[in-house]
């Protein structure tokens, strides 16, 4: 695709991009939020300090470096347990209307139990930094549970594999609703349960590095569904009359574009988001697992000569537990994959991938993301947003993540400044064209963080933190407060003042 630069004749200023398609100028609703996202574990460090347990990412990338890209682990991360002044700048300096964060379990209770008193240093923590945002009319959303799992309840019983958990979350989140119920408006319970559990449970390349392809992954969705519908009943119960805050779960999906009109091609695309996001957004808001995924995991079990599915079936009980625990829909959205109807693969191999039975690939016509992981085709936000639409009965929709990495530390990042201009182009066709209800974006990321696996490799912040000097001067740097962090690039705020601006 060629590239090309494009006056804006009315904000009389010059960008460059390739153009994927026609940008939409309407402007985004007088009410709708704007934000910028990180979590706990990217970028806290500060791994065992203050009274902090140690987590399965801590352990994971600790124990064996190898599985992380540059050998490299959250020990340290972006600082922002010592600087986290820098980030709330950061955050006003965006302009924004929201930061979304996440609480680490093990700052609160180190061992991932109740305990009788929360641990004050790391509740004092948060405590500061949720009420330097409020007091800068920021509102925060935040996250209870982004992957960083204490080490002690994975060593204990098996983590998430177990429905132990469902009970120690449920603490866990009342505890957060009792102690920032004042600061916090937006609630979500849980990030990203596909990473979690397949990832986690299911191929073992995220911690806690279990392999257990299509059983552990699956036993791992059940529990994390009950423990996100436990919290909550707890916040639905106990104190929404008093905080009047909204609660949700985040799941993330990619699109599955169809490879041509066939039917079979149609029918691979709907299954494969119905393993992905249905997986978890069935059961929370039209109840029970996807007809497709109970079906298709059944059968291939039973070929298979299991005497049960490997996908646990739910209760009566459990089903009514988790239908309709959401305030809105969450989406974690970055990139799409083409898909096609497939041959059926042995039922020997019980992993995700042959239980879905869709051939995935990326186009080659379709830009490939930083390091070639992912695919840019803004497209796809528009199309999973219309699914989300008529598969959950046109639900309030919120994206709390999106957005583009790469690996070449530059501040002129045209490729970032033309990916958000085109998801956020879509996201305004969503709104205009489709009647999407689509109340809120969320970018990821504020700044440069520990990306998991890739580590430090993979850079998507909107400000560049200087990993060198942070790690290099080690303690010393943390002292001196040096300021790594800078702004990559000043145009993605002179897109959000001057091409979507909202009204006011
Ligand atoms: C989306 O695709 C990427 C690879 O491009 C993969 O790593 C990720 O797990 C997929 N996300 C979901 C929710 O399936
Ligand atoms: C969008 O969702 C919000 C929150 O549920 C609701 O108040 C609003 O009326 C909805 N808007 C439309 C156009 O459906």
């Amino acid at each position: 695709m060629a590239c090309k630069s494009v006056l804006f004749v009315t904000l009389g200023f010059l960008l460059s991009f390739c153009s994927t398609a026609k940008v939409n100028k309407h402007f985004f609703p007088q009410n709708f939020k704007i934000g910028v996202a990180n979590a706990a574990a990217q970028i806290e460090g500060a791994w065992n300090e203050d009274g902090k347990g140690e987590t399965i990412w801590d352990r994971f990338a600790m124990s064996r470096p190898e599985r992380i890209f540059d050998h490299s682990s959250p020990q340290v991360a972006a600082d922002s347990y010592h600087k986290w002044r820098e980030d709330v700048e950061m955050v006003k300096e965006m302009g924004v209307d929201h930061y979304r964060l996440s609480i680490a379990w093990a700052r609160i209770y180190p061992d991932g139990y109740k305990t009788e008193e929360p641990n004050a240093k790391g509740v004092a923590y948060y405590k500061n930094l949720l009420r330097s945002l409020r007091a800068l009319g920021i509102e925060p959303m935040v996250t209870l549970y982004h992957w960083d799992l204490p080490q002690k309840l994975q060593d204990d019983f098996g983590g998430w594999l177990s429905p132990k958990i469902v009970d120690i979350f449920a603490d866990y989140a009342r505890t957060c609703f009792e102690l920032f119920g004042d600061e916090v408006k937006w609630w979500i319970t849980i990030n990203e349960p596909k990473q979690i559990c397949e990832a986690g449970y299911g191929t073992g390349v995220f911690a806690p590095g279990i392999v257990s392809p299509g059983v552990g992954n699956y036993k791992c969705a059940k529990n994390v569904l009950l423990a996100h519908a436990k919290a909550y009943h707890i916040y639905d119960k106990e104190f929404r009359k008093k905080n009047q805050g909204k609660v949700a779960i985040v799941i993330d999906s990619n699109w599955s574009e169809p490879a041509s009109a066939k039917p079979e091609d149609q029918e691979a695309s709907e299954r494969a988001l119905q393993f992905t996001y249905g997986l978890y957004g069935n059961p929370v808001f039209n109840g029970d697992w996807p007809a497709v995924v109970k079906e298709r995991v059944a059968q291939r079990s039973k070929q298979a000569g299991l005497k049960e599915s490997r996908l646990p079936a739910l209760t009566k009980e459990e089903i009514k537990l988790i239908k309709g625990t959401h305030d809105f829909l969450c989406i974690n959205h970055y990139t799409s994959h083409m898909v096609s109807a497939w041959y059926e693969a042995p039922v020997t191999d019980t992993s995700l991938t042959a239980d879905i039975g869709v051939n995935d690939w990326m186009p080659k016509e379709w830009p490939r993301g930083g390091e070639g992981w992912f695919s840019v085709w803004a497209p796809g936000m528009r199309k999973l947003l219309n699914w989300l639409k008529n598969t959950y009965n046109n639900p309030e929709i919120v994206i709390t993540e999106n957005g583009l990495s790469d690996n070449t530390g530059t501040l002129e990042d045209d490729h970032r400044i033309n990916y958000y201009r085109d998801y956020l182009s879509n996201c305004l066709d969503a709104i205009y064209i489709d009647n999407v209800n689509l109340t809120g974006y969320t970018a990821w990321s504020i700044l440069d963080d520990w990306e998991w696996s890739t580590g430090y490799h993979s850079l998507i912040g909107m400000y560049k933190v200087d990993f060198n000097d942070l790690t290099g001067l080690g303690f010393l740097g943390s002292l001196l407060h040096t300021s790594p962090k800078s702004p990559r690039t000043a145009a993605w705020q002179k897109i959000l003042e001057n091409v979507y601006i909202k009204q006011k």
